[in-house]
């Protein structure tokens, strides 16, 4: 929610409506059943319209509400009009019905609205992205080249300025990629995999950078593993990107372990670390594109990795405890 719930005109027309109709319903006429039955059923309207607007919770706080000021009142009558008091009782359970199915609805509905939107702002996203790849790609390599070349002829402090050029073009070059590979991502080629094996693959690949970092990397895997169907090139980025996570958060006097364990229809990769760890507020702009806190980042290392694991049916999920470290988990179905 944007605004603190007491400047939401909802909320106010929600106490108002319910005040008003509890007061309307105390004062009417004991013996006229039609007043009764009106506000009875006019309390619905609150409830919908919390429900509508704040999902489960404001549908079934209205309707508990709604519930205890209308129970009093059934006692009441009860004395009085027995007949009418037990048929009332049953609007209780109705209020609480309606309140909860209207909330889980618009939760629904609003869950799907916003996936909606995000898929739209990705084909935006991808569309820019194929035009930047044209517009972008080509003069950068012929920026590089060129000041190879110069490079070649120059000496001294030239020379280091050609070779900022040169690493200042791949850096760009780098963040081009992941940007179009963010938003254009490529279909799932399925096949079984052994994700230790991938696990691996990437500790094998990142060797040099874990050695030159001086990180110990303990391994847990199953020892009969089943396999899961999955793409192996896309995996392999999204543990590459976690564990290269791992050792820059460690670096030095850190470890990081590597585990896969299945459990039931699931199975769970974990990638976990001892370094700072990441703020609790800062636990969701992680996930956002371009979110960064190293001097050379991209900030798009975790948004692929999450959407890859999306595209399987799994999840990433990221634990972290500022002073102790960091646990990604990949959850895949199957295994
Ligand atoms: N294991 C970790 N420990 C501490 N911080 C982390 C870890 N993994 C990710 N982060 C934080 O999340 C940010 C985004 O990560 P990522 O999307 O991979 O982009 P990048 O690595 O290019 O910064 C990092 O800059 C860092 O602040
Ligand atoms: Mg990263």
């Amino acid at each position: 929610m944007d605004r603190p719930l007491w400047r939401q005109p909802e909320f106010w027309t929600t106490v108002a409506a319910v005040v008003v109709l509890s007061v309307g319903h105390y004062t009417a006429p004991t013996h006229d059943p039609f007043w009764h039955d009106l506000f009875r059923r006019l309390y619905y309207l609150p409830i919908i319209l919390a429900a509508f607007r704040y999902g489960l919770s404001g549908g079934l706080v209205t309707s508990i509400l709604v519930s205890l000021l209308f129970l009093p009142h059934v006692l009441m009558t009860r004395a009085m009009l027995p007949r009418q008091a037990s048929e009332a009782v049953f609007e209780i359970p109705l209020y609480l019905i309606v309140g909860i199915v209207t909330g889980i609805l618009s939760d629904r509905q609003r869950k799907a609205n916003e996936s909606l939107r995000r898929a739209e702002r990705l084909r935006t996203l991808g569309e820019m992205a194929a035009g930047m790849a044209h517009e972008v790609k080509n003069p950068l390599a012929a920026i590089r080249s060129s000041a190879q070349i110069l490079a070649g002829h120059v000496s001294g402090k030239d020379a280091e300025f050609a070779g900022i050029v040169v690493s200042e073009v791949d850096r760009l070059n780098k963040v081009v990629n992941e940007f179009l590979e963010y938003a254009r991502p490529a279909p799932l080629k399925r096949e079984p995999v052994k994700l230790s094996a991938v696990l691996d693959s990437c500790l094998e690949l990142l060797a040099p950078v874990i050695k030159q970092a001086g990180v110990a990397v303990k391994r847990t895997y199953p020892s009969d593993e089943g396999t899961v169907d999955a793409d192996s090139a896309q995996l392999r980025q999204v543990f590459l990107n976690l564990i290269l996570n791992a050792i820059q958060a460690v670096e030095n006097q850190g470890s990081v372990e590597v585990s896969v364990r299945e459990s039931g229809r699931e199975t769970q990769v974990t990638v976990k670390d001892n370094g700072p760890g990441i703020p609790p507020d800062k636990l969701t702009s992680v996930f956002e594109p371009f979110y960064t806190t190293k001097p050379g980042g991209t900030g798009l290392g975790l948004p692929i990795a999450q959407r890859i694991v999306a595209e399987h049916g799994g999840r990433l999920v990221i634990e972290s405890t500022p002073g102790e470290g960091t646990t990604a988990t990949v959850i895949l179905p199957g295994g």
